[in-house]
């Protein structure tokens, strides 16, 4: 089983057997109050009939159609319908599968883009560290967490750098939206290229909002200027925006709420309300058409899946920004945030917690360690809330509460509620 502890689960498993709207239905018959939409990716919550209706659909009339010199129309509508969402001039789509494919896509594409611009010694990439990019050889070296790495040790992408993190509770605690202070650890990526020389550094990737490691939210002017040392130097910037695309932050995008738009962005989760795997990479034109252009003829890139652009994926991710758009889901969240918020910050106080921060439809209650256990006290408040009837995330010692879109309010006072019973029962 993907990131569990497997003899632990098959002591004890914990299964789901159905789902609908904001609930699951345990496998003994409870029903889960879904606090995480999911894993993060279930933003228009559960089994909604057109998404679902439109996936039946497809399966009956094209199964499956070859994505390599043939295509459907289904995937360029998908592409365009995604683009009318996107930030700035990102304007062409590729598509995967998966997060992990996306990211792995978008390092590729980066080195592909720095190719085709003359310039093939940018293989350099800059991460920070509590980053997430997947699971790929390319997401896990960008990526800053040490621990998806060691037990694979060995030669990953051959230049790599990270930036900190900005996770800083001395003197951020308890923000509310983006915290104030750390605008100046993005100065860091200008001394890595006075370290390096701009012209050997190929792209920066960073998730807007840290989701996996724990709701990492960027202080104040820090994407700006990430934005500008970027542009000063001519490098790519992707934005991984797997978690907070689609509505989590009470924007389509986090380049919309934070107003800094990347070159590069991955998506996957909520493009098809998780209900059919699809990943993708979002480019501006001048990417795609210095990769496209740059080849005299025949195929311009060398990759792809087989199952890029499937017409399952296609139909649900169709249906799925349909009911985005028809139901208001992002506006939706937006006029959510603040009582979100309050109810979040209601727990001030409570046992074990050091700090609670919050932006647009994702809240983080980090609890203090627990002497010589870290990781204890958020698991075992996440089985107490799932005895409880709620579903949320436990990465290390922080909850991660993230909602589908359509939660009522009576929902997230349930859920702050069932993290305090947790928190009171806990050691
Ligand atoms: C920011 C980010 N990037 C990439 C991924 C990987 O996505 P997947 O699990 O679909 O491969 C995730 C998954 O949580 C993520 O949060």
């Amino acid at each position: 089983m993907p990131f569990t502890a497997n003899r632990a689960f098959k002591r004890a498993p914990r299964m789901l057997v159905a789902a609908k709207g904001m609930y699951y239905t345990a496998a003994d018959g409870r029903q889960i109050l879904d606090g995480a939409a999911g894993l993060w990716c279930v933003n228009a919550g559960h089994c909604r009939e057109s998404i679902t209706a439109a996936i039946r659909e497809q399966a009956g009339v094209m199964d499956y159609a070859p994505p390599f010199q043939m295509g459907h129309p289904l995937a360029f509508e998908l592409a365009q319908q995604l683009v009318r969402m996107l930030p700035g001039d990102i304007d062409h789509v590729f598509f995967g599968n998966s997060g992990s494919e996306a990211v792995d896509t978008a390092l590729k594409i980066a080195l592909a883009y720095w190719q085709s611009r003359g310039q093939p010694q940018r293989v350099r990439f800059v991460g920070r560290s509590r980053g997430y990019h997947g699971v790929g050889f390319g997401g896990i070296a960008v990526g800053g967490i040490e621990a998806n790495r060691k037990q694979f040790a060995g030669q990953l992408l051959p230049a790599v750098d990270h930036l900190q993190h900005t996770h800083d509770l001395s003197r951020n605690a308890y923000s509310r939206g983006q915290p104030r202070h750390g605008a100046e650890l993005a100065n860091e990526l200008e001394a890595l290229v006075q370290k390096h020389g701009a012209d050997t550094i190929a792209a920066v990737i960073i998730e807007p909002v840290a989701g996996s490691t724990g709701v990492l939210i960027p202080p104040v002017g820090y994407l700006d200027r990430i934005r500008e040392i970027c542009d000063r130097h001519d490098i790519l910037l992707i934005f991984d925006e797997v978690i907070t695309g689609f509505g989590r932050l009470g924007a389509p995008f986090a380049a919309d709420k934070f107003g800094v738009v990347p070159d590069i962005m991955t998506v996957a989760k909520g493009i098809t309300n998780a209900t059919v795997p699809m990943g993708a990479v979002c480019v501006r034109g001048g990417i795609y058409d210095a990769v496209i252009n740059a080849s005299a003829s025949g195929i311009e890139l060398f990759h792809g899946y087989t199952y890029s652009g499937h017409p399952l994926a296609a139909a649900a991710g169709l249906a799925t920004l349909d009911v985005y758009q028809s139901e208001g889901l992002f506006e939706r969240a937006a006029s959510l945030e603040d009582y979100f918020g309050d109810a979040l910050h209601a727990l001030r106080g409570a046992p074990h917690v050091v700090d609670l921060r919050n932006i647009g439809i994702v809240g983080a209650v980090e609890l203090e360690a627990r002497p010589g256990a870290p990781g204890a006290r958020g698991f075992e408040t996440f089985l107490k809330c799932f005895e409880a009837g709620v579903l949320v995330r436990s990465t290390g010692d922080t909850l991660a509460l993230s909602p589908p879109l359509i939660v009522e309010r009576e929902e997230i006072d349930r859920i702050f509620e069932t993290v305090g019973q947790a928190l009171r029962e806990i050691a």
